[in-house]
């Protein structure tokens, strides 16, 4: 399996902004074949920069969409209009959960439109802060993936990703609130296990889970070397060049 090292820009950069960084990017990067680097700009910038990208070094994602192809849903985008811009798409982040009301029905219904649409979903889960001190964790965890996955059937489950997401450690300055290698461990077990339990052990195994959560170049590689993490999904680090790249590269090394 491939390591993923994908960026979320989220709602940083111009369209032109964006069109120089992605230069910067793969100016700097080589065509690994077996890390997969994914770049999800804003929505207005994909179109333009899904002409400019080198594919054989880095695909695009969506940020969002809509599950829908098409009618009267007013300023939205859907997966069958994104299709041929992107190969992936961000599904169910917990900023769309948690400002954007989003719940696993609606990101359900994305992820199968995703799909349907020949684009691979990246469905992001993951428990809140007081989620996690309650106990809650297994429970979230299970809700949110069987939630999401509802729609996608085992011969299916090959097309999709799976990023466990702590809100507890996205976007954070401390040390004491970022995800250590254990509680990361016991989690991707966890989704493991679950996946197991609906889709068998044989298909549950292909299904390439990513950790995100603060991630920089001096924890990537601890994160990296989590069992049964396949990747990364950063957001902050992402933004910068030199730290974006360096967390590429620790990928590279730690595959060979
Ligand atoms: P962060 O964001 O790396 O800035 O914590 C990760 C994410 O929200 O996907």
């Amino acid at each position: 399996m491939k390591t993923y090292i994908v960026g979320n820009w989220k709602l940083n950069f111009t369209v032109g902004e964006a069109s120089i960084y992605l230069h910067k990017i793969l100016k700097n990067l080589p065509a690994y074949r077996d890390v997969e680097v994914v770049v999800a700009p804003s929505l207005l910038a994909l179109q333009p920069l899904s002409l400019q990208v080198d594919r054989r070094k880095m695909k695009l994602a969506a940020q969002n969409g809509f599950y829908r192809d098409y009618g009267a849903f007013t300023g939205e985008v859907s997966f069958s209009q994104l299709r041929g811009i992107v190969d992936y798409a961000i599904i169910g982040h917990s900023e769309r959960r948690y400002v954007f009301r989003e719940d696993d029905k609606m990101i359900a219904k994305k992820v199968e439109a995703a799909v349907r649409n020949r684009i691979t979903p990246i469905l992001c889960i993951g428990e809140t802060e007081s989620e996690r001190a309650f106990g809650e964790t297994s429970d979230v965890i299970r809700d949110q993936l069987m939630g999401g996955l509802r729609d996608v059937s085992d011969d299916d489950l090959d097309k999709v990703i799976i990023a466990y997401e702590p809100v507890w450690a996205i976007s954070s300055t401390k040390a004491s609130k970022l995800a250590t290698p254990d509680e990361i461990s016991e989690v991707v077990k966890l989704i493991k296990k679950n996946l197991t339990e609906i889709y068998g052990a044989k298909l549950a195994d292909e299904v390439p889970i990513l950790f995100g959560g603060s991630v920089n170049p001096s924890n990537a590689g601890a994160y990296l070397t989590v069992p049964g993490v396949n990747g990364l999904l950063i957001g902050g680090a992402s933004l910068i060049l030199s730290e974006f790249i360096d967390i590429i590269d620790t990928a590279k090394r730690v595959r060979s």
